[in-house]
């Protein structure tokens, strides 16, 4: 598969884009993306995953930038929301809205009606408590949704505590016995199809093995019912941060659910492993100071561009964009932030470096600018989308004067 980033005469490139220019023609902090490097990832998936006649839903909470979206939906995917707003966006975006299907442990009854209103494919239901309301919602109206019900197999998957979703310590899902419960009483619910069930153990799985322990605790309770048959085995293929962590792949994923998914119609949500390897956050140095005994290589990026290294520890790779022949030194990357968790590496192991240099983060198309703030008042960056030769900005870089656009002046 082609590499979305890599070095051509020392000079960093995203497809055939010098990022030195880049960095200088639209000003760092900046997300920038392959559209080349999200098609093969889709190619990627689809193709280990085509063998079981899997539907690909993009989980658009990795990253919901409308160009973005645009491309995802033009390769033929359905979308997976978490909520009315990327309900609307991803309608907006031109996915139709039975392609898309409707998760969230807090969906608000507003949240319900709008999607019902508007024709949502799916609805992974996440308590006994949505159901009815969503069984009352739909009555009023007349229509008859499909609905997945989450389970939550109690299981703790090998990946960061934050992103483990399967257990029973966790807000997500229904026990088993609470699934076992609403299949029995299907018929208290005549405004609903219960045609399916739903998992999702986790983001960044590590060990294919939960995910095949899910599925089987996912067959059993759905075995009486033979109209229900649609497997919903929701996203957490990884994508590798560092080099040294061997992880499963999504033909790993595919090749061990395969034997057991015969006579079903499996969904998939995909987030991370679409969208993380093809974007990058550019930043520029400010300033080095020593301190401590470290190198502080002090950028114009930020946890408030690039939260994951603060929230779960998460570490990127960080290079440079004029790679060079002097040997490299461990850095403590941080921003300007007022808080000591503003780190965006705690040992990137990068050349001696001065201000105005630049420097790419690696791996942060998913996860990125999603979860970017204002925090300290700073304008949220630009995205740009790269293809072949040509990029072109998808999101411009915010102002002072949009931070202030929502306020209400007396
Ligand atoms: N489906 C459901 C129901 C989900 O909760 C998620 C992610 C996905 C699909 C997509 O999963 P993926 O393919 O991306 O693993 N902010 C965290 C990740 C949170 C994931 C939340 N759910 C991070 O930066 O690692």
């Amino acid at each position: 598969m082609s590499e979305a980033f890599s070095y051509r005469a020392d000079v960093l490139h995203c497809a055939d884009v010098p990022l030195t220019e880049l960095a200088e023609a639209v000003g760092t902090p900046l997300y920038v993306y392959s559209a080349e490097r999200m098609r093969a990832n889709v190619e990627r998936v689809r193709a280990a995953f085509a063998p079981l006649g899997a539907t690909l839903h993009y989980s658009l909470k990795a990253n919901a930038n409308l160009a973005l979206l645009r491309l995802l939906h033009s390769l033929d995917l359905g979308a997976d929301a978490v909520s009315g707003g990327e309900i609307e966006r991803a309608i907006y975006a031109g996915f139709p809205p039975q392609r898309i299907v409707f998760a969230g442990v807090g969906k608000t009854p507003a949240e319900l009606a709008y999607a019902l209103d508007v024709g949502v494919g799916w609805f992974n239901v996440e308590s006994r408590d949505e159901l009815r309301t969503l069984d009352r919602l739909a009555g009023e109206r007349g229509v008859r949704p499909n609905v997945a019900l989450r389970l939550n197999p109690g299981i703790r998957a090998q990946t960061h505590a934050h992103i483990a979703t399967g257990h029973l310590g966790a807000k997500f899902g229904m026990a088993a016995e609470v699934v076992a419960e609403l299949l029995a009483e299907r018929a208290a619910y005549p405004h609903v199809h219960i045609g399916g069930l739903h998992i999702h153990i986790g983001s960044q799985l590590a060990d294919v093995a939960e995910t095949v322990q899910a599925v089987r605790a996912a067959q059993a309770l759905a075995a009486p019912y033979a109209d229900v048959r649609v497997l919903n085995v929701g996203g957490g293929i990884p994508v590798p941060y560092r080099a040294d962590a061997p992880l499963p792949t999504p033909q790993d994923f595919a090749d061990a659910l395969a034997p057991l998914l015969r006579g079903w119609r499996v969904k998939l949500e995909p987030g991370r492993s679409v969208v993380a390897d093809a974007g990058a956050l550019l930043v520029s140095v400010i300033r080095v100071k020593r301190q401590g005994g470290r190198r502080f290589v002090v950028t114009d990026g930020s946890m408030a561009e690039l939260l994951r290294p603060a929230l779960y520890g998460a570490q990127h790779p960080i290079v440079p964009l004029r790679r060079s022949e002097k040997a490299t030194e461990a850095a403590a990357v941080v921003g300007p932030v007022c808080e000591s968790t503003d780190v965006l590496s705690q040992d990137a192991p990068l050349p001696p470096l001065r201000a105005g240099d630049g420097l790419a983060v690696l791996v942060a198309g998913a996860y990125g600018m999603v979860m970017a703030s204002n925090y300290n008042m700073r304008p949220r960056p630009p995205e740009v989308l790269v293809e072949g030769a040509r990029w072109r900005v998808v999101r411009r870089r915010e102002t002072w004067a949009d931070l202030r656009r929502l306020e209400v002046e007396t």
